[in-house]
């Protein structure tokens, strides 16, 4: 099918080109939790993404001065914990502060999980519990892919129906969401479902 920008000239034309920036917005924004020297520790990161489902795979990207990942780097492990909109201003004084000259677990109550290394914060809805399967360096960067080991939700969050759990959409969870102009987001409505808002148009190429 012919997009819009089929014709690239007509695509430079409108668009403006401004530097390799992955402008991949929104992004989830979460703690990533790991035990340092015995005591949880909570940094605010955006470079988190899933990799696959089955099986569970998340990458996390963080920079190897944080206290965070002294912590990841010797237990192997980590947990992803997917705060709401109301702990906005604990999210971002946790992406200032470091766990090197603050005691942020005081701020944020956590248990431990089936890993060890990987504390779970109560306040947050989701925990996920992740174990590294391999470090990558790249500059300053060590970026764990790890596989998820077990997902917490809060269970009013948690609908049950012959025994399958289904998780309440993103409007009730109220996660936060970033962007590339510094600025967090809500979320906003629901415009569609996977494999099934373009299946009118699939079947009519196919059949085309
Ligand atoms: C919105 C936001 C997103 C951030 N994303 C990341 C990230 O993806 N990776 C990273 O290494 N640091 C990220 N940071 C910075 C860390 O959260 C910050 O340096 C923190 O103080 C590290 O804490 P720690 O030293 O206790 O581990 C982010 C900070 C903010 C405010």
């Amino acid at each position: 099918m012919r997009s819009a920008c089929f014709d690239i000239e007509r695509c430079r034309v409108n668009k403006v080109t401004i530097g390799p920036i992955p402008y991949l917005v929104p992004i989830p924004i979460v703690l990533v939790g790991a035990d340092v020297d015995g005591r949880p520790n909570f940094a605010t990161v955006g470079d988190c993404a899933v990799l696959g489902l089955r099986p569970a795979l998340v990458v996390v990207s963080l920079s190897a001065a944080h206290h965070t990942t002294r912590g990841v780097l010797a237990r192997g492990a980590f947990s992803i914990n997917v705060p709401t909109e109301s702990m906005l201003p604990l999210v971002d004084c946790f992406g200032i502060l470091s766990g090197k000259d603050h005691d942020k677990a005081a701020l944020l109550p956590s248990v431990p999980g089936e890993l060890t290394g990987a504390p779970l914060a109560v306040d947050c809805p989701i925990n996920l519990e992740c174990r590294v399967r391999s470090v990558t360096e790249v500059e300053h960067r060590r970026i764990f892919i790890a596989d998820v080991v077990q997902t917490h939700v809060d269970e009013r969050f948690v609908t049950t129906e012959d025994d399958k759990p289904s998780v309440a959409p993103l409007t009730e969870l109220h996660p936060i969401l970033y962007a590339l102009d510094n600025g967090y987001y809500g979320v906003g409505k629901r415009i569609g479902t996977g494999y099934e808002s373009g299946r009118a148009l699939a079947a009519r190429l196919a059949g085309a």
